[in-house]
């Protein structure tokens, strides 16, 4: 068994975290961990009307299965429900077992550079202009068929940055060890080479 080698990718919303998260898993074949779909499938819960806490004490992996966690009004609750401490404290052990897992683990979200695994080897904080990150999320909401305007994405990014970055608990900022990546005007490519380049730094 190798030892633990965690690549912690944090930032806003649709920055590009989870297509780089997993050409990067891909690539040096870890294990990858989408860390919003935990808050996601809290979020989801929560708008049937469970309690947020015990959505998240309760959590199973077959709960991250469902297509319907990547809606706009999903999204929302899932920013609501990740500035709840309870919320935050159950999601914890889980998060940071997977991180140091034999063999590798590259986890994405918001904190996991500052919180779920500050020993992290490499620490990337991956970023875009909110007109650029909202125009990518427009195309993936358009392409799975949700009718929204662009002007109401940008509006929900700006929104869910705005919490993510305020709130009390583990609020989205770069770790200080992190390299920050800008992909405003990357193509996808050239993003994940940017980013394999900066784990490769940390690899020597
Ligand atoms: O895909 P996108 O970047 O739009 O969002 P996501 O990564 O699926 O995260 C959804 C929401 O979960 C975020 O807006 C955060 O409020 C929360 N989240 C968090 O607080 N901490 C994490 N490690 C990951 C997500």
């Amino acid at each position: 068994m190798s030892a633990p080698f965690t690549i912690a990718i944090d930032g806003p919303a649709a920055a590009g975290k989870g297509t780089i998260s997993r050409a990067v898993a891909a690539h040096y074949g870890f294990e990858h961990l989408d860390t919003g779909l935990l808050y996601r499938a809290v979020g989801a819960k929560v708008l049937l009307g469970v309690d947020p806490v015990q959505a998240a004490q309760r959590l199973v992996t077959a709960d991250l299965d469902s297509d319907d966690l990547r809606s706009p009004e999903v999204a929302q609750a899932a920013s609501k429900v990740a500035a709840i401490a309870a919320v935050r404290a159950a999601l914890l052990d889980f998060q940071r077992s997977f991180a140091r897992r034999a063999g590798g683990a590259v986890l994405d979200g918001r904190d996991i550079g500052t919180v779920i695994c500050p020993e992290a080897e490499a620490k990337l904080f991956v970023t875009a202009s909110p007109e650029v990150r909202a125009e990518r999320r427009f195309a993936e909401l358009s392409a799975q068929g949700t009718a929204i305007s662009r002007a109401q994405v940008l509006a929900d990014v700006k929104e869910r940055d705005a919490r993510d970055r305020s709130r009390a608990e583990a609020p989205l900022l770069p770790a200080k060890d992190a390299v920050e990546i800008d992909t405003s005007e990357m193509s996808i490519e050239a993003a994940i080479a940017t980013a394999i380049a900066a784990i490769e730094a940390r690899r020597r």
